[in-house]
């Protein structure tokens, strides 16, 4: 397969006069794809029913004629004003109940059937016109759902939609009542009428009801895109595909992905350093030109398991971003690395975010691969370098990783209504054990829950999902690899209660988790045999052998055959300590890397990026600051 590049184009923005000389800069500079449309709705229906298409059949025209392929979006998550004219109560609310009100995006309640009925409208419009369209080889549906925290509404809408969920799923109330532990504090309904969401009460909701709503939100916003995406396929046959944020966790992309033909995500490595990956303070100075080393690999890996192994980056950093608490420009050769480590996990397409700086409105401050007067951005030469190496390289040979790593949604969901402790967040679990593995010069592949086949791994982690279903117990258990659980691997049922017999209740290993305990920072328990566990510790009555413990004598870590049970949230070293004995035993090579060097094989190459702003040298291959190095494998 040919690797490509590509960029974000809003021809909207630009005078007319302009868009032949911006596509053939943008097929000389080595780009393939354009991706546009995704904000236009006002001006292709400046009033209700009045469609404007004529502007964006031109501009389409002119990309196409520069050879460009474009990627259409559907503008749904920019609603015109006229439409709060005609539903007026289409807006989400926050938690406090306040609407969050037009003069920016992503306005709108997944909930709201009138704007849903809209929204089909107009995606019907652009797929009888453009579906067959021989420039659009592509389709994007809306834009980055659940960005700006909008996943969640607590709306009439919202509301009405949420009683309906409960009985088809409950059927009466009764089984409702039982499955929350109504009785608990005298909450039991008389039906599905009384069920309010959990926001505005006095203390905590029951967790089995803030559990059911975030489940219902994401169901929401996966069939206001089913709705879209069975739109589009009747009238075109080109992929479909939405572009997902970074860390954003609250619905279930694995289930928007079932509905598209590949992923896309947006990559903002210097933002997401200084917003969402959780680094103290040393480690943003340290990467605030370069990006945390770990959490642009993540994704990829994730989405590459959403996409169903077909993923590109749809929006990659060039330059500044406007939108973090601090904005600084990369080092030179970053945009490069972020580029390549993009691909060697396997990316078809990299799209650099924006083609030119919006010299007007909310990104005036954010970087394009053009400055607003055209001159070219050092993004610019970078890409041009990349398409470059592109056109004259081999391609890439993706191939299964030898560790696989679980990561469930609705476990995050049940960890954000429980955390039981400041700052302990699935996510950041996950995160710690995927960064311990890559440390060790680890490629990973990222599963999803419902994964049945775990042929081919010789390791597999699924810390902390906290409802475990029973295929996947027995799967995991019947699985040729070794197993890691814990902590709260099973550690409550698809209701939030606590099983009983005590969890984790997995086949043939007699373990018990008896009691849990949370910690402050700084008041983490050590393991006999090196590091911590932080955050989060568990006590456990088993027979079964003890590999370390804590130094109070509580098992630590615990196996039975091929499966095995950690205890706590390990640091990195107490985690390094142990994948690097596992890997040993099942023959995975592993490898202590330099802090800020990273790897990731493919079937014929071995890429090295040092993330840090100085050389490295590593099995005499020598790194230069914020280099990418590809090599044949031995
Ligand atoms: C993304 C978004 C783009 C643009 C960009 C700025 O989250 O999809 O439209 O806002 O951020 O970094």
């Amino acid at each position: 397969m040919k690797r490509t590049l590509g960029t974000c184009y809003y021809p909207e923005h630009w005078p007319r006069a302009i868009w032949e000389e911006d596509a053939r800069r943008m097929a000389d500079l080595g780009l393939t794809w354009v991706r546009i449309g995704e904000f236009a709705w006002k001006r292709l229906e400046p009033a209700p029913g009045d469609y404007r298409f004529d502007w964006l059949d031109d501009a389409i025209a002119v990309l196409g004629a520069a050879g460009l392929k474009v990627v259409l979006g559907t503008p749904t998550a920019t609603p015109p004003r006229w439409m709060l004219e005609r539903h007026p109560d289409m807006l989400a609310l926050d938690v406090e109940g306040r609407p969050r009100k037009f003069g920016s995006r992503r306005h709108y309640c997944f909930s709201h059937v009138g704007y849903r009925t809209e929204c089909e409208q107009i995606v019907t419009r652009l797929a009888e016109r453009y579906g067959r369209n021989p420039h659009v080889a592509a389709w994007q549906t809306d834009n980055e759902y659940g960005c700006h925290d909008t996943t969640i509404s607590y709306s009439d809408a919202a509301r009405g939609a949420f009683r309906k969920w409960l009985e088809s799923r409950y059927g009466d109330i009764e089984t409702l009542n039982a499955a929350w532990g109504a009785v608990f504090w005298s909450m039991e309904y008389d039906s599905f009428d009384q069920i309010d969401l959990p926001n505005l009460t006095v203390t905590e909701p029951a967790p089995a009801h803030a559990l059911d709503f975030r489940r219902f939100s994401s169901d929401q916003v996966v069939s206001f895109n089913r709705e879209q995406a069975e739109v589009l396929r009747a009238h075109s046959d080109a992929p479909i595909s939405h572009n997902y944020m970074g860390r954003i966790t609250d619905f279930d992309h694995f289930a928007v992905g079932a509905d598209l033909d590949f992923a896309t995500w947006d990559s903002y490595p210097l933002g997401f350093l200084e917003d969402r990956v959780g680094a103290d303070e040393t480690r943003k100075l340290a990467y605030a030109r370069q990006g945390d080393p770990d959490f642009q690999a993540f994704h990829h890996d994730l989405y590459r398991a959403v996409g169903r192994g077909r993923w590109w980056v749809m929006e990659q950093q060039p330059g500044p971003v406007n939108w973090a608490p601090h904005n600084p420009a990369p080092l030179p050769g970053m945009v490069r690395l972020w580029s390549w480590e993009a691909f060697a996990h396997g990316a078809e397409a990299v799209c650099y975010f924006r083609w030119r700086q919006a010299p007007m409105a909310q990104e005036q401050m954010h970087a394009g691969l053009l400055r607003p007067d055209s001159t070219e951005e050092p993004g610019y030469d970078e890409a041009a370098q990349i398409a470059q190496e592109l056109a004259d390289a081999s391609d890439i040979a993706p191939v299964q990783a030898p560790v696989a790593l679980i990561f469930d949604y609705d476990a995050d969901a049940a960890w954000n209504v429980q955390p039981n402790g400041d700052g302990l967040s699935y996510f950041g679990l996950v995160f710690d054990t995927y960064r311990a593995l890559r440390a060790l010069g680890l490629s990973i592949d990222i599963l999803p829950p419902g994964t049945s086949d775990f042929r081919g791994y010789g390791l597999i982690f699924a810390p902390g999902v906290m409802h475990m279903s029973e295929p996947l117990k027995k799967d995991l258990a019947d699985s040729e690899a070794i197993v890691v659980l814990g902590p709260r691997s099973g550690a409550r049922d698809r209701n939030m209660a606590i099983p009983v017999p005590l969890p984790p209740n997995l086949p043939a290993f007699d373990i018990r988790v008896s009691h849990v305990e949370t910690l402050r920072q700084g008041a983490g328990v050590a393991l006999d045999t090196g590091g911590f566990a932080n955050g989060y510790r568990e006590i456990v009555d088993t027979t079964e052998t003890v590999i370390s413990s804590f130094v109070d004598g509580q098992p630590a870590v615990v196996r039975a055959g091929t499966s095995l049970y950690v205890a706590g949230w390990l640091d990195d070293e107490a985690l390094r300590d142990l994948v690097r004995d596992l890997c040993a035993e099942v023959s995975v090579e592993t490898q202590d890397l330099p802090e800020g060097v990273r790897r990731r094989d493919t079937a014929t190459e071995r890429f090295w990026f040092n993330y840090t702003d100085r050389p490295q040298t590593i099995d005499k291959i020598s790194l230069p600051a914020c280099a990418v190095r590809r090599e044949a494998k031995a």
